[in-house]
């Protein structure tokens, strides 16, 4: 599965659909050598060498073939083919897999909106994202690190990600939910753990006459049964904040959402608002938790770095930090990709594209482009400390948030979080490596370590 099955796939298409194409060596990019099912294998089990054995044989554009896609995908990997797919939204319009997704977060959440809507919805959405409304959240988080760190700094081996995620979805609640009560939080988190675990998104690649509710056992029915146990829960919500006189005090992304209106005075339905809330954890807390993980088990494995940053924190910078969170998400973008439909015949690198054919602007294959970013699997964050009148690489060398009209709105919200999480584990302890660096698995949209990202972490 790819990014398709998360991140930023809205449903132009599917007012129009194209036709899947089938695969033919003259219409599409060369591939490898494979079958379609030995392909999906390979990148199942080694994502990122077997997108890097692409890469290198074929050129910086190839298909990769996949069991669900006849045609396979044009991967789009290096800087100038992910900037064309990121920003030309017209040849490369969000796909039709979206309409996966729906049964999770239902139809309104702004991944899958089409526009011209996804314009003046993600408008609407954006004010409690901008940095400095987020930068007003610094506190709430830190005293939620504060809270779960005994959990991590345990003296033994830990694996970081499981940790990571039950941070970052209690972040999500407090600021987008809005929920203050840690017993509502609780309730949350287990009303939202049913619909979001693994084993239950699996049943999104059924056949859609399998998704449909055909009683409370089969696949449609229990996705159907536990979205609805997550929308009683936000009605509630909503109904109590809307009786709230205060309400409007709130700054939580709720209650802006409750608030906002378009220059004709529309604002959200209930409905709407209830969805948008799905989508933003589904977008925003897998992929959060795994940059966290990464990051650490990075620091735990390249001690050079970990005790270089320990001494910039220390002296109260904040320089030498960002520079380590780029480079983390360089080396293993959380979201590798994003997807998205050539809307006709074209070309990409000189080869060619077909119409109908989903195209990936392949972050992680094209963040470890040796010739953009030298020794590519080093953990080198100097190299993003840019000396004056040195040469910056280009913005598009480095988009794990994406970029263009569909750019991540968390992103300042993730930054924040990891930034938090280094600084506050940092000043107590520091993580050593346990066992070997770790491998990259698939989960969903992410590439993630595939132990959950194991160090110990050793009192200072
Ligand atoms: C390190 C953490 C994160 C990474 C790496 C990440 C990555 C991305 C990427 C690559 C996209 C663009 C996909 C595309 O162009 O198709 C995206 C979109 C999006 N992200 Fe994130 N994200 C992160 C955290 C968050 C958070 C914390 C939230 C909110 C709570 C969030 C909400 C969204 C939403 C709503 C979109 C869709 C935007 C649109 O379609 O206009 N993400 N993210």
């Amino acid at each position: 599965m790819t990014a398709a099955a998360t991140h930023g796939l809205a449903r132009e298409a599917m007012v129009r659909p194209l036709p899947d194409p089938k695969w033919d060596p003259k219409r599409f990019p060369p591939a490898l050598h494979r079958t379609r099912l030995v392909s999906t294998l390979k990148v199942n089990s080694d994502p990122v060498g077997e997108f890097l054995r692409a890469r290198r044989s074929i050129g910086p554009v190839f298909t990769l073939k996949v069991l669900n896609h006849p045609g396979g995908i044009v991967m789009a990997a290096d800087v100038e083919t992910n900037r064309q797919v990121l920003t030309d939204h017209e040849l490369f319009a969000p796909g039709d897999a979206a309409d996966l997704l729906e049964p999770l977060v239902g139809q309104y959440s702004l991944i899958l909106t089409p526009a011209p809507k996804h314009t003046r919805n993600r408008k609407l959405l954006m004010p409690p994202f901008h940095g400095q409304a987020i930068a007003k959240w610094n506190d709430t988080i830190a005293e939620l690190v504060e809270q779960q760190l005994p959990d991590l700094l345990t003296g033994g081996p830990v694996a970081v990600r499981p940790w990571a995620q039950r941070l970052t979805l209690d972040v999500i609640l407090r600021v987008v939910f809005g929920i203050e009560s840690a017993e509502r939080r609780d309730l949350y988190r287990r009303t939202l753990g049913r619909l979001m675990k693994p084993r239950v998104s699996v049943l999104l690649f059924f056949p859609s006459w399998a998704k449909r509710d055909l009683g409370r056992f089969s696949p449609g029915g229990v996705l159907d049964s536990r979205r609805k146990a997550v929308d009683a829960l936000i009605q509630e919500e909503i109904a109590t904040r809307r009786a709230d006189p205060d309400a409007g005090e709130k700054q939580d992304v709720l209650s802006v959402l409750l608030g906002a209106h378009d220059e004709d005075g529309v604002g959200f339905s209930d409905a709407e608002i209830s969805d948008e809330l799905k989508g933003l954890v589904l977008a925003g807390h897998e992929t959060t938790a795994t940059a966290i993980a990464w990051t650490l088990h990075f620091l735990a494995h390249n001690p050079e770095v970990r005790d270089k940053l320990v001494e910039d924190l220390d002296a109260g910078s904040k320089d030498y930090l960002g520079a380590v969170i780029k480079e983390s998400m360089r080396l293993r973008a959380p979201v590798f990709d994003a997807i998205r439909m050539a809307t006709r015949d074209t070309e990409l690198a000189g080869q060619p594209v077909p119409a109908g054919v989903l195209v990936a602007a392949h972050f992680s294959a094209m963040q470890l482009d040796p010739e953009v970013w030298p020794e590519p699997e080093k953990f080198i964050p100097e190299r993003h400390i840019v000396e004056e009148g040195g040469e910056k690489p280009s913005p598009w060398a480095l988009t794990p948030f994406g970029g263009g009209a569909r750019r991540c709105i968390g992103a300042s919200l993730a930054q924040l979080e990891l930034e938090i999480v280094l600084a506050q584990v940092l000043a107590r302890a520091l993580p050593e490596a346990a066992g070997e660096p770790e491998d990259t698995r698939l989960l969903g949209v992410t590439l993630i370590p595939v132990h959950g990202g194991r160090a110990t972490f050793l009192p200072r």
